[in-house]
């Protein structure tokens, strides 16, 4: 059967609880989504809205506590920590708002991390070609201290497509970055994204940038309001 077109993202009515002294805080409380291939799509809302908490569940860091979601075909109520964990090596990106590098590796070997974790006897040089692509190919042997916010998230943003995934997540990518140097780095997120044909979804707070999206899920309180 020819999956290809199948969603990359299929939640129905996805509910996340944390637990709290005061008992179970229900902070997803019904969500619907569909995302197909390829397809950029802007998650916007106010804080505490839900986003990051979004990204958690579709990324499996987070289970979820109710509702349907399947990622890349996956059933993630089927799946165990650990399947979740190989589930986001293989085919998923991510890309937080404060880089989240290896502070102990090279540039070089940060983009080459998911294809090193993979086994991958190609991962070095593949880590070197996508640092060039981001524009960073003078900087293969600088650790991540040695470098700029937005050459940090540049490295992030070589590893979160090293493995050309069919899915990247990236929770306000440019929040810690000056207006430029963010819109170099959602510039190279795009072009990355159209040439791989990866899914990208991108929780931001500028409305500009949501534009420039296919679409944009907006959320409140936990529920889709548009
Ligand atoms: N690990 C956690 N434990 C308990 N509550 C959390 C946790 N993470 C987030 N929350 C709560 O869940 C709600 C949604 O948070 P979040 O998904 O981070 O929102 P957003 O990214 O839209 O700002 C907030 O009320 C937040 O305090
Ligand atoms: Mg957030």
């Amino acid at each position: 059967m020819d999956f290809s077109h199948a969603p990359v993202v299929q939640l129905s009515q996805v509910r996340l609880s944390y637990p709290s002294p005061e008992g179970e805080i229900e902070v997803l409380k019904g969500i619907d989504l569909s995302v197909a291939p390829g397809e950029i799509t802007a998650v916007t809302g106010p804080s505490g809205s839900g986003k990051s908490s979004l990204i958690a569940v579709i990324g499996g860091l987070e289970p979820l506590s109710g509702g349907a979601a399947h990622v890349l075909g996956t059933d993630m109520s089927e799946i165990d920590e650990r399947g979740r964990t190989l589930l986001r090596r293989q085919d998923i990106g991510i890309v937080f708002q404060a880089y989240h590098l290896v502070p102990s590796l090279t540039a070089q070997q940060n983009a080459a991390l998911p294809l090193t974790l993979a086994g991958r006897t190609d991962a070095q040089n593949a880590g070197a070609e996508m640092l060039k692509r981001v524009g960073l190919g003078h900087r293969l042997t600088h650790r991540p201290s040695a470098l700029s916010g937005g050459e940090q998230q540049r490295v992030a943003v070589a590893r979160a497509f090293v493995a050309a995934p069919r899915l990247v997540l990236a929770d306000e990518p440019t929040g810690n970055l000056d207006q430029r140097t963010g819109s170099v780095v959602i510039d190279t997120m795009f072009d990355l994204a159209r040439s791989s044909g990866s899914a990208l979804l991108l929780v931001t707070h500028d409305p500009g940038l949501a534009a420039r999206c296919d679409r944009t899920l907006v959320i409140e309180d936990g529920r889709v309001v548009s």
